[in-house]
């Protein structure tokens, strides 16, 4: 707790065109901050086609002591390179300028049958060309009414841990997001987050206590200017990923002032 440095991000999925993403970079990079000591870092997740035009923006904004705003890709591909159609490698989007990168959404989980094993060669895959692997776990519904929360979250952890390696967290973020809570308005309250929050934490330091204590994890799922200080003000909670609320620059920075 304390000296860890905020994280907003935010999450654009497949929204808007060229032209909005980079009007919605420029807004968030040239928006004034009065509270600039106290800002978190912020990270932005365009689809893939706008990273290159998203970055140029971002560069430029920079000279001008905007805010600064790093870049992320919302996917990866497990392989390194090679006939894989369609697929997007970490090489390419550090290329592009990404600093992070999403692993395992749980819309690429249940849309595209993500499973936790490619979720965590992804993660590896992100980590071994620099980028910072934001991996993202939650329980369904049905399986939060199940009572197994906790099983779901630290299998899909553990994955990445047994592929990795407890250490690999050094360089990375975790990301909370309970299915039930994304984009249906209905978000999880501070506590329940913290619960699964101080769960995931509590998992780390078993293998590694500093690595642990270090690590920012975001809560996501329906994460809004109204809720997100509440849920920020928890122990374990470091921050948010946020969708709907990210494509508004105004809503996105009030999460951001939020912290
Ligand atoms: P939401 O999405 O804020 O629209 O619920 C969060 C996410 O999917 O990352």
């Amino acid at each position: 707790m304390g000296d860890r440095r905020r994280i907003v991000a935010g999450n654009w999925k497949m929204h808007g065109s060229l032209a909005s993403a980079r009007e919605l970079a420029a807004a968030l990079a040239g928006a004034s901050h009065e509270a600039a000591g106290g800002l978190p870092e912020v990270i932005i997740f365009p689809p893939y086609p706008h990273l290159d035009a998203v970055r140029r923006v971002l560069d430029d904004a920079q000279s001008a002591a905007g805010i600064a705003v790093q870049l992320g890709a919302q996917d990866v591909s497990g392989h390194e390179q090679g006939a894989h159609t369609g697929q997007v490698s970490a090489g390419m989007l550090d290329d592009c300028g990404c600093s992070h990168v999403l692993v395992g959404h749980s819309e690429r989980r249940s849309a595209f049958g993500e499973s936790d094993e490619l979720v965590a060669r992804k993660f590896r895959r992100a980590a071994d060309h620099g980028l910072i692997p934001v991996l993202c776990v939650g329980e369904t519904l049905p399986e939060r009414e199940a009572g197994q929360t906790g099983a779901v979250v630290l299998k899909q952890l553990g994955s990445v841990m047994k592929r990795c390696g407890a250490g690999a967290f050094e360089r990375a973020v975790l990301a909370y997001e309970p299915v039930w809570a994304i984009g249906t308005g209905l978000s999880a309250t501070p506590e329940q987050a913290q619960e699964v929050h101080a769960l995931l934490r509590g998992e780390i330091a078993r293998s590694n206590a500093k690595i642990a204590a270090g690590l920012r994890i975001l809560y996501g799922g329906s994460v809004n200017g109204a809720n997100a200080a509440p849920l920020f003000a928890q122990p374990d909670i470091d921050g948010g990923l946020v969708g709907g609320a990210s494509l508004d620059a105004k809503d996105f920075l009030r999460i951001i002032t939020a912290v």
